[in-house]
């Protein structure tokens, strides 16, 4: 979800006003998605790289987040959607981890779209706590099979799209491990201007492509 400082900068507005505006998008693509039918849905919401940013817009997102896990509720019930984390959750605000781990402790047995919020994420770090958890359950050596096993969610598929708003063609460091084989669409639209109708023509771009996973076809 990229782009929510420049939106902002386009209209002469703080930062934090983009972010608030980039909740209100991300409120809108979580339904889009529920719509549709997707199954899982991850929200890079903050990188292990974003703390570098000024303590007042870090303390601004993650009060959106709190406010979000705590007003959505009747939304996540309503939809069946289940929330879940990926990312580093000793480097969170206990009140953070706090309101998340309710979070999913409420939704946990929906049935519908599960919305995995990246939270003080990093592909690099998942992979090396993943190393580190096989290290402690003993494992000697890891291969491709136990590296996925260790993950943070390993019973969520690998991704089969990865969405980029505001025309940045980067990974930035976004689910190195399972996007491997992932399509990458990317759109010049900043996120707070994202609606449905970019949504759906991700998914259209996405149905158009041919996987061939390294093979012939
Ligand atoms: C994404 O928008 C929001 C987060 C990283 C939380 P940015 O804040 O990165 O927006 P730009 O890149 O400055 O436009
Ligand atoms: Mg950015």
């Amino acid at each position: 979800m990229d782009g929510n400082g420049r939106w902002a900068r386009q209209r002469g507005k703080a930062r934090t006003q983009g972010h608030l505006e980039g909740l209100s998008a991300a409120k809108r693509i979580v339904k889009a998605a529920s719509t549709a039918g997707i199954r899982y849905l991850t929200l890079y919401v903050f990188s292990t790289e974003n703390w570098k940013r000024t303590a007042d817009e870090v303390g601004f997102i993650m009060g959106l987040v709190k406010k979000y896990l705590r007003g959505e509720l009747d939304f996540y019930r309503e939809n069946g959607i289940r929330i879940r984390h990926t990312g580093d959750i000793a480097g969170l605000p206990a009140d953070i981890a706090g309101e998340l781990a309710s979070a999913m402790e409420e939704t946990a047995a929906f049935t519908g779209l599960q919305v995995v919020l990246a939270l003080n994420y990093g592909g690099r770090n998942e992979i090396v706590r993943a190393i580190n958890r096989a290290l402690s359950a003993g494992e000697t050596s890891v291969n491709e099979k136990t590296i996925a096993l260790y993950l943070d969610n390993p019973d969520i598929p690998d991704p089969d799209l990865v969405i980029r708003s505001a025309g940045e063609y980067r990974t930035s460091n976004f689910l190195l491990w399972e996007g491997a084989y992932a399509e990458y669409y990317v759109s010049p639209a900043l996120w707070p201007d994202w609606t449905e109708t970019e949504f759906h023509e991700a998914l259209a771009s996405y149905g158009r492509r041919e996987r061939k996973y390294g093979a012939v076809l």
